[in-house]
This record gives C-alpha cells, structure tokens and sequence, in this order.
C-alpha cells in the first residue's frame, strides 16, 4: 500500500534482535509515513525565566519588572506561571526572553515534580500539570495486568479505535456506543480524562459513508456524525480530535509535494470540510478543546509546512481551533524527529495561541531504521521538548506494551508480525529502559 524509503536497510542484523511476539493484529489501514526529519534549530522555551519568570504579565504577580518580562512574547497566550513568578528584575528580562522565543508572554518552562513514582504522577505534580496519556483498547482492557499498567501511570485515554466512524457510525444514522462507553467508563472509574479520536478521517470510515456522493449529502452526514458523537460524550469527554490526517505528501515521511488528501469530505465537500467541521463541534459544545491531529509534522519538513499554514489560516479566520496534535509515530513508515527540531516545530505553533500536544507517540525499531540507542534519546528529548513548553498539555503513547502494538501488524512498518519494541512496557509488562527515560525528561533530568 505505501513504501517507505529506507536508506538504512540493516534488517538483517536489527531484525535479529527486533523481534518477539506478535500483536493484536488490527485491520484498518491508516497511514502514517516518515522519513527523516529536517532540520530546525533546538529553540528551547524561554530562558531564564523559567521556575521564577514572570509569566503573564496581566496576571503577573510576581516583581519582576513587568516591562521587560512581557518581552515580544504574546501576553494572551501566555501559559506563564503568574503564581510562582517571584523574580527580580534580572529573571524578568528572562521571562521577557521566553517571550521572544515564542514560548509566550514570559511565559516560562514548565516546572518538574521533586520525585514521582510513576509518569501520571509525574505530570500531575509537573507545574502546570501534563496529562500523561494512552492509546487504550476494549482488547486490552480484558488483561488485568494491562489494567493496571495502564491506569497507574496514565491520566489521559484515547481510543485506540473505538470511537473511528466505522465502530460508531457502521451504518448510516445508527450509532453503536458500546465499545466506546465501556473504555471511557473504566477511564472515569479511575480518575483520567478522556479524548475523543476522531470526528472526521478518511481511514477507518463505513463503505456508506466513504462512496457516499453530493455536497449537501455528505454536509449532512458530517454533522449529523459530529453531532451525534460528541452530544453522546457530551458530559464525559471535553476534548476532541476533529480532523484526523487531512494532508498527505508523496512519502509518509512527510516528503514530496504536500497537498490536501482525497477523502469523501475534500472530494464533496470542498477544503473548506475542514473549516466546517470545527464550526460544527464547536456549535456542539462551545467549551470543548478541539484538535487538529497528524502524523509526520514532528519534525521540519515539506508536510509541516503545509499543516502549519493551513492552521494559521484557521486561526486567521476565526475557525474555533484549540490545538494541534503531533502523532510523534517515529521510524517507518513515519518520519524522524529529534528533540531540537520538535521543540522549534511545536513552539511556532503555540506563537499562534494553540495547545500542542504529542497525541500518539511510539518508536519503531523494526528494520534496523531507528536503533535502540536512537530510541532512548528519540524518547527522552522529544518528551523533554513538550515538557518544558507550558503550552504543550499532554503527552499520550500509542499503546501500552510492545505486544500490542499496532505496528507489528501495520504494513510499511517493516515488522512482519515481530514486536515494534516501540512502547514503555514490555509484554510482561515490566518497565523498559524507553520508560526510564520518559520519567527522567518528565522530571527535569
Ligand atoms: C491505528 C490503530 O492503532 C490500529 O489498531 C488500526 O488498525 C489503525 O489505526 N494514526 C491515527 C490512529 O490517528 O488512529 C491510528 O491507529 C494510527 C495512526
């Protein structure tokens, strides 16, 4: 279905080590695709104004002087943490400095816990607090160990594909909750919020709804869908991937010729599907957080480009958009990104008043394309680069443990059925290595 470029074909030797069990085996065909990241500078959020910055300098209590601590940074979008901000003239020039860097109106990093136990703990302490997310599945939760794994150290749950049209929609007007309601259930039992994945997508979408034909046809049956579908949640989930994937390049590394992606809604509906669809959810619920999510815009490249001039048009416009979804699959079939170019790609879109947030984040190390020392520093600095920027509100992982995880199943991913050895746990569900070096960026360390 899609290639991926693979300079490094060491899979003989990395295959080797690669790979022990095999997954849930889904069906489905999303994509996802990835290369090599660009480039981009390791533009860190703003210097010294940190753990004592000034923050909002409408809000600020702190003494620093208010003058220099706005700097250039955008005092309304500041995230700045005004109840610690106690600097003196000196660390507000620096919250000034996170203000020209873009982290927001002296708006400084975010402040680690001491200690913590585990990651949910970690980002609940984290000042201000960062939902520690997991893709969850019904499969999963049949697994008392996944059970606990997954509700000790996470806050935050997505449906890994119980809420896509085809499990809620499969045929037309008739909604099918179960599946769904069972995992935000068992999600509020144990105290983590929820979000819903995903409103409008061209994968995982019914036969009736994928061939359907007219504009006003398929105007209807969008928001009908986005009605119905956050009306049901209404009470239990306030946050929301609205648009799933809307741009494609030529490799799904996020290289070649970006453009909009052919779907029913951009073939009947026109590009302005987009726009449409976040009017409607926020008709639906006007204090919900609605995301745009994507995948291989972590690192500079041709695709991230695209998806941030179509945001920053959105945002021009006035179309209700809170915040961008960076899926942070890396290796094949999907992009790279080190911690430096996701830290200067994420803060350009926090200049423009959006959330960010990682939203499905694994490392695949089948094919030899990422090895593992790659992929400890890949987790430590990537999870660092949204740590230290206020506005990045969450961090959510494809997934719980490497069995499971949907790339040993996914065609471009390159592991045939062999384990990704992409996630935290392995399938003992012990703590990898992966994990430790979560919790240490999580900290601080
Ligand atoms: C994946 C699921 O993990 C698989 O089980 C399913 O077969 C295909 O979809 N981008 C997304 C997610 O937005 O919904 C996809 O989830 C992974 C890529």
């Amino acid at each position: 279905m899609r290639s991926a470029p693979f300079t490094l074909l060491l899979s003989a030797f990395l295959f080797a080590v690669g790979c022990s069990d095999s997954g849930d085996g889904n069906g489905g065909e999303a994509g996802s695709g990835g290369a090599t990241g660009g480039t981009g500078g390791g533009a860190t959020t703003g210097a010294s104004g940190t753990t004592t910055g000034t923050g909002d300098a409408t809000t600020s209590t702190g003494t620093g002087d208010t003058t220099t601590s706005t700097g250039t940074g955008d005092a309304t979008t500041s995230t700045g943490n005004a109840t610690t901000g106690t600097g003196d003239a000196t660390t507000g020039a620096g919250g000034g400095d996170g203000g020209s860097d873009g982290a927001g109106g002296g708006a400084s990093a975010r402040v680690p816990a001491a200690s913590a136990s585990t990651l949910r703990e970690a980002g609940e302490k984290a000042n201000p607090p960062i939902l520690i997310g997991a893709a969850i599945s019904g499969g999963g939760l049949g697994n008392n160990d996944y059970k606990r794994v997954a509700a000790a150290e996470h806050s935050y749950v997505t449906t890994e594909n119980e809420m896509k049209w085809d499990s809620l929609e499969p045929s037309s007007g008739n909604f099918s909750w179960g599946s769904a309601d069972n995992i935000v259930n068992w999600a509020r039992q144990n105290n983590m919020k929820v979000k819903g994945h995903t409103l409008v997508w061209h994968n995982q979408l019914p036969g009736w709804m994928s061939s359907m034909t007219g504009k006003e046809n398929v105007t209807n049956a969008m928001r009908r869908h986005i009605t119905q579908v956050m009306g049901h949640f209404k009470d239990r989930i306030d946050t929301w991937d609205v648009v799933n994937e809307a741009v494609q390049t030529d490799s799904d590394t996020g290289v070649g010729n970006p453009r909009m992606r052919p779907s029913v809604f951009l073939n009947q509906i026109g590009s302005n599907y987009i726009d449409l669809a976040f009017q409607i959810a926020r008709e639906q619920d006007p204090k919900a957080k609605l995301y745009y999510n994507d995948y291989s815009i972590d690192a500079r490249n041709e695709k991230v480009e695209f998806v941030y001039n179509m945001v920053k048009g959105m945002v021009e416009r006035g179309v209700p958009i809170d915040g961008v979804g960076f899926q942070m699959h890396i290796g094949p079939p999907n992009n790279e990104a080190g911690g430096a170019d996701v830290a200067a790609n994420m803060k350009r879109f926090t200049d423009l008043g959006l959330e960010v947030l990682i939203s499905e984040m694994d490392i695949n190390r089948c094919g030899g394309v990422v090895t593992a020392d790659e992929q400890l520093a890949y987790y430590h600095d990537i999870v660092e680069a949204c740590f230290k920027l206020p506005k990045c509100t969450a961090i959510t992982f494809w997934g719980i443990n490497d069995g499971r995880s949907w790339l040993n199943s996914w065609s471009g991913a390159l592991c045939n059925g062999q384990s990704s050895q992409s996630l935290l746990f392995n399938d003992q569900y012990g703590k990898k290595e992966t994990y430790n070096r979560v919790m240490n960026a999580l900290l601080g360390r």
